[in-house]
């Protein structure tokens, strides 16, 4: 094992962002660098992941649900998360493995505290519970303007990316608070470069989180 996955054996990656912002493409390349590394890398998306969560993901996404109030939402994507974290990310990390994850509580603070109106402190409360004590090592915010976000989603919408334009700006603030509030914790990567510099840039911040000794690209 070289000294990249030595440092991060049996740590917690989440990526985030807006809808659009390429979080699965760059988890994708993140992952196969890691695993070229000479990681075990566990993968692992929100909502969803288990087999309970992924009905979860249904009843959330669903746009037949749009009569869905803000807080069932919440409690229906920390639900999701709960499973998530016991069932698989628990036991991942106690193996050595890197977790990384699609989405976690950032995503919930910026969809439905953010834009959705709840209050932080009710999220951070209810998550608690949710991830008992398995925070992660850090996230990264995939960060991209509303136009080309936009431009990158599928034409068949569900049903949070139906939500409009000003939601969504909502969310993309909400992302960029968390990580001003935060900045040991999260990192914002600029993700309306083309795809190879921002692989370049997920590295970059990773070295830096973990791997203080290593030059960055
Ligand atoms: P995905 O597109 O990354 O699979 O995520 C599904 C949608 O769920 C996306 O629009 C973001 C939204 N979401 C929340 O609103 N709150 C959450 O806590 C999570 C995990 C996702």
């Amino acid at each position: 094992m070289n000294e990249i996955a030595s440092a991060l054996a049996g740590k917690f990656v989440v990526f985030d962002g807006p809808d659009g912002s390429g979080k699965s493409t760059q988890m994708k390349r993140f992952m196969q660098w890691c695993r070229e590394q000479g990681l075990v890398v566990k993968e692992v998306r929100e909502p969803g992941g288990t087999a309970i969560g992924e009905q979860i993901r249904q009843v959330l996404l669903d746009p037949v649900n749009e009569g869905m109030t803000i807080q069932c939402e919440m409690l229906l994507y920390m639900a999701s998360r709960a499973q998530l974290v016991e069932q698989e990310i628990v036991p991942a990390l106690s193996r050595g493995e890197l977790v990384v994850a699609d989405r976690f509580v950032s995503a919930t603070l910026a969809y439905q505290g953010a834009a959705g109106g709840l209050p932080t402190k009710w999220i951070q409360q209810v998550a608690e519970v949710a991830v008992s004590g398995h925070w992660p090592d850090i996230t990264l915010i995939l960060d991209v303007d509303d136009v080309t976000a936009a431009s990158r989603l599928n034409p068949l919408l569900d049903r949070m990316e139906l939500k409009g334009r000003e939601f969504h700006r909502r969310v993309r603030e909400g992302f960029l608070e968390q990580a001003r509030l935060m900045p040991d914790l999260y990192c914002v990567i600029d993700s309306s470069q083309d795809a190879d510099a921002v692989e370049t840039a997920v590295q970059n911040a990773i070295l830096k989180q973990f791997c203080t000794e290593i030059p960055q690209k």
